[in-house]
């Protein structure tokens, strides 16, 4: 990426309260980012009277990408995701205006008791101050509510709320409740005595802390850059390092005690601002950087958030990474039912395997209980088991992918002939549906014929999806011919 002469003043290492502590960090992963459109290169705008970072625009197509608040936003439709977020904080602070007003009535017409009153009215006060402050911190971004349209209105939206409360887990409760150094010391023990991450990229950054971490206690060797969807945690985080004041309400959603509902905190961060960590607001299924240059991938809380198989995310780290880069992965395995199917929900055993699948070994790997978002003010927490792992990437050479052959591709793949593969009557599928479908290859007919006799038998439903499901048994078909030629045990 290339930029004007002003980007190359050295960085201040501890700024005086609003200064930028991070600019154009030009050897590092700035260089790597390319437009989602065209995949060229971007070259920084600066704008001329105060030499901040103003836009990036593509060398080649010309397209512009915004910048909020130093965080560069890069999609093919920029425009769309802003939107969605003011539209997203319109509903919020309607929403909160809502919730007072219901709370006021309540505190007046009710016959409640002094305690209950009382807590009403810390309620009504926090809502107030939690809006105004989650307001003007995304105004600092350069966001500001719009009304939303009665499109807009639905659940599928933006809300900053959402991970809200990773900003106060990170900064807010350290002094109570030190989730984040836990899971930091937890996260050392699988890495290398000898790692160092290089050029990192995080995907599902939340707040940038663990970037932050990872670019304080690697400096000044580490460069990272912090990728996420979610513009207000990484505002936060901006500010945190600049040196500014934040302070943030939280609202427990189940409260301790009557005294408890509501507490204004001062954010902190004990690390020092880090010159070589970065941040980018754009989506980490698709990141818009150059492949193949990154020496470590990380993915914390990430693969189980995303609505796609999760098994896309180790072949992305895979794309990313040079030869011999590191995927850590952290978090639990919990998919949310809404987007992931019963079937691509891997436990963490079958997810190592697919790392190894993806083409990487695993060098080190922990799995076990710990506690999740322990507000000091909450009656409730989560335990869960979380999962730390280290893996390199391996020489592509050893990695051996079974091709996916012509009919078992969907769509035209359904009308070809599936050819009779060596080994097929000597060998016993299981389970039985498998073998149901491996009895009908007889090197002429093809998937929606075989779909269609099994159908008429009774052993597949005609629900939409016999389809997949027959190219499903072929796939475990032909990798138990597989197991037999390699003699291994099958199943
Ligand atoms: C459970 S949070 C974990 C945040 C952070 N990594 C941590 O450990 O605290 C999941 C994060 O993934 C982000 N996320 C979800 N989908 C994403 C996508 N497609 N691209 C980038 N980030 C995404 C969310 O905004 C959120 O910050």
């Amino acid at each position: 990426m290339s930029t004007g002469p002003e980007a190359h003043s050295d960085p201040t290492p501890v700024p005086e309260q609003g200064t930028d502590p991070s600019p154009l960090d030009l050897e590092g992963p700035w260089s790597l980012l390319r437009c989602p459109r065209c995949q060229s290169g971007l070259t920084a705008v600066l704008a001329p009277d105060t030499g901040e970072l103003a836009e990036l625009s593509c060398e080649r197509c010309s397209r512009g990408y915004p910048v909020h608040l130093g965080i560069p936003l890069v999609t093919a439709r920029p425009q769309e995701w802003r939107e969605r977020w003011e539209h997203g904080l319109g509903r919020f602070a309607d929403w909160m205006i809502r919730a007072e007003k219901e709370l006021q009535v309540a505190f007046f017409d009710e016959e409640l008791s002094d305690r209950s009153q009382n807590r009403l009215r810390q309620v009504i006060g926090a809502l107030g101050r939690h809006r105004e402050e989650v307001l003007a911190l995304m105004s600092r971004g350069g966001l500001t509510a719009k009304a939303a349209s009665d499109k807009q209105v639905g659940t599928a939206g933006y809300s900053p709320e959402t991970y809200f409360n990773h900003i106060l887990r990170d900064y807010g409760w350290q002094s109570e409740v030190d989730e984040v150094s836990a899971s930091w010391a937890r996260l050392r023990q699988v890495l290398p005595a000898d790692f160092q991450p290089g050029t990192t990229l995080v995907l599902g950054a939340g707040t940038g802390r663990l970037a932050w971490q990872l670019a304080t206690e690697f400096a000044p060797s580490a460069s990272v850059l912090a990728l996420d969807v979610n513009p207000l945690p990484f505002i936060v985080t901006r500010l945190l390092m600049a040196g500014e004041a934040v302070e943030l309400t939280e609202l427990p959603a189940h409260p301790k005690r009557s005294s408890l509902v509501a507490q204004t905190r001062r954010l902190q961060c004990a690390l020092p601002p880090a010159p070589r960590l970065s941040f980018l607001l754009a989506d980490g299924l698709e990141p818009p950087v150059a492949p193949g240059k990154w020496d470590t991938v990380v993915a914390p809380w990430f693969v189980d958030e995303v609505p796609t198989d999760a098994a896309v995310v180790p072949g992305l780290a895979r794309s990313l990474l040079r030869e011999g880069g590191a995927f850590i992965c952290v978090g639990p395995l919990l998919y949310d039912n809404a987007h992931t199917k019963p079937f691509v929900r891997y436990c963490a055993d079958e997810f190592v395997d697919l790392v190894k699948r993806a083409g990487f070994e695993v060098t080190a790997g922990k799995y076990e209980a710990e506690s999740y978002m322990a507000s000091p003010l909450s009656s409730h927490t989560r335990m869960e088991h979380v999962l730390y792992l280290h893996a390199r990437k391996v020489s592509s050479l050893r990695v051996v992918p079974p091709e996916v052959p012509p009919y078992l591709k969907p769509g035209p793949g359904a009308s070809l002939p599936i050819p009779v593969p060596p080994g097929l009557h000597e060998t016993q599928f299981s389970p039985e549906q498998v073998a149901a479908v491996a009895a009908l290859v007889d090197g002429s007919r093809n998937v929606r014929q075989i779909v269609k006799i099994l159908i008429d038998r009774g052993v597949l439903v005609n629900d939409g999806t016999a389809e997949s499901a027959a190219r499903g048994c072929l796939k475990i078909m032909l990798k138990q011919l597989r197991e037999a030629a390699a003699g291994q045990p099958q199943g």
